[in-house]
């Protein structure tokens, strides 16, 4: 297969923040993950250095928290000062300590180095509730919650630009839920109030690919909003844990550009494609396991809807499958970079996430090292490529129809400051290597190599004491025009030339 660049055509370049993540209190996310205290392997602020390291190394850009549906009963205020108001948090039915709160969440964005990203209770919480928040973080001393932040021990306000208006108001399993009307409203009325607090503020709301949902929203709180957010598990195994297989998660890499285009479609229709950009701030393959705790049937003992989370940590089923399908999630937001400009995995820690802990260390999952090999070697200037040649494969979906789909999924880049050229390749094939040529529509010279990860098969995983997945580099000599690259089956790569 020929895959033709050409350097002079720019589709964008990709704002950083589509390399986002997400963290809830949910799980060991938090609690057990990322903050440990106690564990030797903490710093002296409670926080997993190990965990801190990882996230460094891929260069974590935003981390959306507190939820998700935590955060539609979460009130900010009980877990900020000396007094931590242990909840129940109604979402998952467990009692949230409360011991990390703003300041917390604030110190570890420091630590790692990124921008926070606050998701407000638009459940049972109120415009004044979000905007008195956003007083707590952001305003100097006007006023008793920066007053109360400075005698919290944090003289200097936050700065905090990202804030979101609410978590999926719009779903059944949602606590507070909201009809599109009333949705409008509130969130035109708490983003007002969340702006005449500090108007630097870049703001979303919760959205999704309805059209009634998002006309209401946008019709009402447009003027106020810079980002729309939207969410999405293709693997939607929240209540039966039963895994797609290799050639099933394949069909579902046709589908990783389709809400972007409808929501594409809705904002260009309402002519704000050029102001209001989308968040796709929650999304992963797959679901998280919590059966019985969103049904109307709520599992009535905690072996009904507590103990079976645990069966997230498996880590033997995240393969190489969440992997190919995480780069060609990856490629499509790099494809689409001129309207999304922020995308989180949900989460990072645990659960479904890429850093898996234990008491004793960490295990860094396949999706990581895809995380890894995007952030720190593709390019950050998305060019126009296409495949004339490209092969299909034959899969059978989860629902056991066959299905046709492109054997690579691939993005080409350029760099803002410096030469060359990166190309990201995913060979989806799960038995055949595929050979690529690369063609550039001007004379390129330097060395060819390509970091990538693919594992022996389609099923390898990494696990405590086995790294079957872990970046791997092939030098490949002098460019040549003509030269072709042989792509290993299940394979994400990138490859660098200059
Ligand atoms: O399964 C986890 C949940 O998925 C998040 O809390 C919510 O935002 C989404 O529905």
């Amino acid at each position: 297969m020929k895959l033709y660049i050409n350097g002079q055509r720019r589709i964008g370049t990709r704002d950083r923040m589509i390399y986002g993540h997400f963290i809830e209190h949910f799980h060991r996310q938090i609690y057990g993950g990322v903050y440990d205290p106690g564990n030797p392997l903490s710093d002296t602020d409670g926080f997993r250095k190990d965990v801190l390291e990882a996230m460094r190394k891929i260069r974590v850009p935003i981390l959306r928290w507190p939820g998700g549906c935590f955060v539609s009963s979460y009130h900010w205020k009980d877990a900020v000062g000396e007094n931590r108001t242990p909840f129940f948090d109604k979402a998952w039915r467990v009692e949230d300590p409360n011991s990390f709160g703003t300041d917390e969440y604030i110190k570890l964005c420091r630590k790692i180095g990124c921008e926070p990203y606050i998701c407000t209770n638009a459940g049972t919480g109120t415009a004044e509730e979000m905007s008195d928040w956003v007083e707590y973080c952001n305003l100097e001393c006007e006023g008793q919650y920066a007053k109360w932040r400075i005698a919290n021990g944090s003289p200097k306000p936050y700065k905090v630009k990202y804030w979101s208006v609410g978590n999926e108001n719009y779903g059944f399993w949602e606590i507070g839920a909201k009809s599109a009307k009333e949705w409008g409203r509130l969130a035109a009325e708490s983003s007002k109030m969340i702006k005449h607090v500090d108007p630097e503020t870049e703001l979303s709301a919760a959205a999704l690919t309805d059209l009634n949902w998002n006309i209401n929203l946008l019709s009402e709180s447009a003027q106020f909003l810079d980002w729309i957010s939207i969410h999405e598990y293709w693997d939607g195994i929240h209540q039966t844990n039963d895994y797609a297989d290799y050639e099933a998660v394949m069909a579902y890499t046709n589908q990783t550009e389709r809400s972007i285009a409808e929501v594409r479609g809705l904002l260009t229709a309402m002519r704000l494609e050029k102001r209001i950009k989308i968040a796709f701030d929650e999304w992963n393959l797959r679901g998280w396991y919590h059966p019985n705790v969103h049904t109307i049937k709520q599992g009535r003992t905690k072996e009904d809807y507590l103990y079976p989370r645990d069966k997230n940590d498996d880590n033997s089923k995240y393969t190489m499958a969440d992997a190919v399908f995480t780069a060609c999630f990856l490629n499509a937001l790099n494809r689409n970079c001129d309207i999304v400009g922020m995308a989180n995995f949900a989460p990072i820690v645990n659960t479904r996430g890429c850093i898996f802990t234990h008491r004793d260390g960490i295990v860094l999952r396949s999706t990581y090292h895809v995380f890894d090999l995007y952030v720190n070697y593709l390019g950050d200037v998305v060019l126009d490529s296409w495949c004339g040649d490209m092969e299909r494969m034959q899969v059978q979906n989860k629902a056991g129809d066959m299905e046709e789909t492109d054997s690579l999924d691939i993005v080409a880049t350029s760099f803002g400051r410096r030469d060359g050229y990166a190309v990201a390749v995913v060979n989806k094939s799960a038995e055949k290597s595929r050979k690529l040529e690369l063609s550039f529509e001007t004379e390129v010279s330097g060395a060819v190599r390509m970091y990538y990860i693919s594992g022996d098969s389609t099923e390898s995983y990494n696990d405590i004491g086995r790294e079957d997945i872990a970046v791997k580099c092939e030098e490949l000599g002098e460019y040549i025009p003509g030269m072709e690259i042989t792509l290993r089956p299940h394979m994400v790569g990138v490859i660098q030339v200059g």
